[in-house]
């Protein structure tokens, strides 16, 4: 899909009051407005702490052919295992190592991105200290709040505004971490 042939469809499910079940005809509401639906446009993707875990399968999930996929995390070993795997099926893979818990860390990882948009952040990086809450220290919290809360803010206020149309961005919120003191508050 070229030039001027750009459209956008959104599906949306609508259920009849009640929950009873709608024709799908009705039930399906198909919208047309301002975005590019065309395969042939690179998408540009960056998901934080993709070395591993949830990341890493964000990473294998979102692999394409018209698809830069800027993959970040801080253990270089584990970060090219998962270019490794998603490199033959994007268009461009870059790694990008970066300690999240530091104000440098975050403003580096900026910078490396550049200024070219993205169309879409994931904020996956994230740290879960499972010990007692009284053991915690404050190295500890401080390192949490950083990766956890202030990266995610930090980057979502500089990429999402300069996002195209359509583009979203994504944060997971490590806080479902909980923690119960022992006067019984619950710390989320
Ligand atoms: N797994 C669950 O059941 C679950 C439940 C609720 C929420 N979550 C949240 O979902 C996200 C992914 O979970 P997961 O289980 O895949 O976690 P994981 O396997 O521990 O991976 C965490 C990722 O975050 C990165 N990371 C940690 N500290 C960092 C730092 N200081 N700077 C930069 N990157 C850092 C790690 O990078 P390196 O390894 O390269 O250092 C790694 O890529 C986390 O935010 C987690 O809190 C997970």
């Amino acid at each position: 899909m070229v030039g001027t042939d750009r459209r956008s469809v959104r599906l949306h499910l609508r259920g009849a009051p009640g929950g009873r079940a709608l024709p799908l005809k009705s039930a399906l509401d198909v919208e047309y407005s301002e975005f590019d639906l065309s395969c042939a446009q690179m998408k540009r993707y960056l998901i934080t702490g993709a070395s591993r875990g949830i990341g890493r399968a964000i990473a294998e999930k979102l692999a394409g052919k018209d698809v830069e996929l800027l993959l970040h995390g801080r253990d270089t070993v584990a970060l090219a295992q998962t270019r490794k795997v998603v490199e033959p099926q994007c268009a461009k893979v870059i790694p990008l190592i970066h300690d999240l818990a530091t104000t440098r860390g975050v403003s580096d990882l900026i910078a490396e991105v550049g200024r070219d948009a993205i169309d879409l952040l994931v904020n996956n990086a994230g740290i879960a200290i499972v010990k007692p809450f009284t053991e915690i220290t404050s190295i500890e919290w401080e390192q949490t709040i950083g990766v956890n809360v202030t990266a995610p803010f930090v980057l979502t206020q500089r990429f999402a505004p300069r996002m195209p149309p359509g583009s979203s961005s994504s944060t997971f919120f490590p806080s479902q971490q909980k923690q119960r003191s022992q006067t019984g508050a619950l710390i989320a």
